[in-house]
């Protein structure tokens, strides 16, 4: 098919994907302690880092010059909110010494992501996937902070990070439109987007399990 018609056809899996996401509710835990902002910004650091690292791992193994500088620029974007990010939690007065966003490993989607050698799926599952999914996880994040009266947190969001997420997906879609056009490369990136989603929705379920809460920011 087209590319175009390829893109669409993916946006439509992320709709329904997302649309679940929509249905979502505060879920709280028994343990209220676990739902505090600073937790989640403590794993917002660890997807910032991994978004850094995978894209960055890209750089010098994408032939094509715009992609390779899309991966480029998304690397110093993603270093960019890691820092920000940390800064608001020194502002919340939460002390960082002896943390390590990466202590207890990669995330299951940041060893899949990293395995592709592909550009088309590559642009499929990292970009236009992971960060469309991020987009809307950070709207809903955003929300979150506005309800526990956090607007500092809800600005660096709303003004910086989410532009920057948005740019990123909107990126993928430009470059597959542009690259997507061999039929067996649609297939494998279509193949890799499901499993992609399928271990977006695992990692989600588990952490929501885990603090009780579905609204984890996005990267
Ligand atoms: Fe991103
Ligand atoms: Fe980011």
């Amino acid at each position: 098919m087209e590319s175009s018609e390829f893109v669409k056809e993916l946006q439509e899996l992320q709709q329904q994907m997302l649309s679940g996401l929509d249905n979502l509710e505060l879920v709280q835990s028994e343990s209220d302690n676990n739902l505090d902002l600073p937790n989640l910004l403590k794993i917002a650091l660890k997807n910032e880092i991994e978004a850094t690292e995978l894209a960055a791992y890209w750089i010098s193994s994408t032939p094509e010059i715009d992609v390779k500088l899309g991966f480029a620029r998304q690397a110093g974007d993603e270093a960019k909110h890691y820092r920000l990010i940390e800064k608001r939690l020194a502002e919340m007065g939460v002390d960082l010494t002896g943390f390590h966003p990466l202590a207890m490993g990669y995330s299951k989607m940041f060893e899949y992501l990293k395995s592709i050698e592909d550009t088309v799926t590559r642009l499929a599952c990292g970009q236009f996937m992971r960060e469309g999914i991020a987009v809307k996880r950070n709207e809903q994040f955003i929300k979150l902070c506005e309800s526990r009266g956090d607007e500092e947190t809800a600005k660096l969001y709303r003004e910086i990070i989410q532009p920057d997420e948005q740019y990123h997906h909107q990126l993928g879609k430009t470059m597959l439109e542009k690259y997507a056009h061999n039929p067996s490369a649609q297939q494998a990136a279509r193949e890799a987007v499901l499993k992609t989603l399928q271990i977006a929705e695992e990692l989600r379920g588990i952490a929501e399990k885990k603090l009780g809460v579905s609204q984890i920011p996005g990267c």
